[in-house]
């Protein structure tokens, strides 16, 4: 029995015992909350890919910058809304976890975004942690 027939005679033996495939189910609900939230990651997910993904990962696995995987557990939203504003301005303040962050990054330094609004902030932590 040539190659050919062999492959003929198990495709066709599938094709008889194919049974049909359910229908995917999809739930298509407009009012839902989820999507809410699908638009503000969609913003944060933007933001982060042009502004912060170059040095960060959102996992736990330190790029650049350490991995920001549950940020919003380590820091209160007001420190990292201030830190994303004026890192500088954060380490000149004395803050203490800021300045071992800095030495253990070799003091590579985090530029300042002024212009990110608390709004994008939040949007960019619901991406980090959806
Ligand atoms: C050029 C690299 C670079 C870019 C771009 C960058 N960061 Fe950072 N970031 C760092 C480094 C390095 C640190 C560690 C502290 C230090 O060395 O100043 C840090 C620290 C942080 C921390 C504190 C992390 C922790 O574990 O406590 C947060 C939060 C943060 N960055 C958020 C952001 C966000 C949000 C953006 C984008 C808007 C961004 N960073 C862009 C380099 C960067």
């Amino acid at each position: 029995m040539s190659v050919l027939t062999f492959g003929l005679v198990v495709y066709s033996y599938f094709e008889i015992n194919a049974q049909p495939k359910p229908e995917p189910q999809f739930f298509c609900g407009t009012e839902s909350p989820i999507d809410n939230i699908h638009g503000e990651n969609a913003n944060g997910e933007n933001l982060f890919k042009n502004n912060c993904a170059a040095c960060h990962n959102t996992s736990d696995e330190t790029l650049i910058g350490p991995g920001l995987k549950n940020i919003s557990e380590r820091r209160t939203f007001q420190w990292i809304v201030k830190w994303i504003h004026n890192p500088q301005k954060v380490l000149e303040s004395d803050d203490k976890y800021a300045n071992e962050l800095f030495q253990k990054f070799n003091q590579a330094q985090m530029p300042a975004y002024p212009n990110i609004t608390e709004k994008d902030i939040k949007d960019i932590l619901a991406y980090i942690n959806p």
